[in-house]
């Protein structure tokens, strides 16, 4: 008997785990060490939640890397944050491949150096054709960035004549996004105690179910995540429609 046989309140497993890994630099400060320390215990924790999921068989896992708003930050740790992510891709693309991931980067690349744009451009020819989990990692990622860039394909679209006005539609929309093959996020997990989106998915994030965690991200393992997806499962989504809908099934979601 499935889950779903057994409750019907409780849902299905996550499709689209989505996560903002918040808490490296608090992880690495409580123990009097610099920044960089807890971005590197970081890394660490990325690979551990990457197994799970394939082993899991969850469809898409996207690891929210690096913000628009990051470029904020003192040189140093921006600068470091770069190094890591390219000395992350040197080793972990074979190691993605042999597991029949298949890796994808969303956000604005050409703010990134050469070497690393290649980098990721590798990666994901490499892993294009796995059909395991697909992880999804958002670098120079932004919620905004992600509209901007869909109206303006749009715009050039209807501007060649393409598209008339009244094509513009909801799906049209989700279509130029970034994400446009990726299902949405069933499932958003924020690490490290605070409780905002900071301009990740908020198209994507309409109906996702948030869950919310003081754990600091290196700190983040498996039973931490087995722990979000029980949360999920013991929810009920209801779309806009009656809790009475749902239960009698009388709609499809
Ligand atoms: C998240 O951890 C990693 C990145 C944003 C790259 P933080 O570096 O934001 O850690 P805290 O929030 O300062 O503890
Ligand atoms: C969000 O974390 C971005 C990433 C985890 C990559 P931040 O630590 O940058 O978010 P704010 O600035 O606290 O909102
Ligand atoms: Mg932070």
């Amino acid at each position: 008997m499935s889950d779903d046989e057994l409750n019907p309140l409780m849902a299905t497993n996550p499709r689209h785990i989505a996560i903002i890994m918040d808490g490296n630099g608090r992880w690495a400060q409580k123990r009097f060490m610099p920044r960089a320390f807890g971005h590197q215990a970081g890394v660490k924790a990325v690979r551990k939640i990457v197994e799970y999921c394939a082993l899991q068989k969850v469809e898409v896992l996207t690891l929210f890397a690096f913000s628009s708003e990051n470029w904020r930050r003192p040189e140093d740790e921006v600068s470091m944050l770069m190094g890591l992510f390219l000395a992350t891709l040197q080793t972990e693309i074979n190691k993605l491949d042999r597991n029949n991931i298949r890796l994808r980067f969303i956000g604005d690349r050409s703010a990134f150096s050469e070497s690393l744009q290649s980098k990721m451009a590798e990666g994901e020819a490499q892993t294009q054709g796995n059909d395991a989990l697909t992880l999804v990692i958002a670098a120079n990622y932004g919620g905004r960035w992600d509209m901007c860039q869909a109206c303006q394909q749009i715009l050039d679209k209807m501007a060649t004549g393409g598209l008339p006005q009244q094509a513009i539609t909801e799906e049209l929309i989700a279509q130029h996004l970034s994400t446009t093959d990726l299902p949405e996020p069933d499932l958003y997990i924020r690490t490290g105690g605070e409780q905002r989106v900071s301009n990740f998915m908020l198209w994507q994030l309409a109906y996702t179910e948030m869950y919310f965690t003081p754990t600091l991200w290196p700190d983040f393992d498996e039973q931490s995540l087995e722990a979000a997806i029980v949360s999920f499962k013991s929810r009920q989504r209801r779309f806009g429609h009656t809790g009475e809908q749902i239960l009698n099934k009388s709609v499809t979601l």
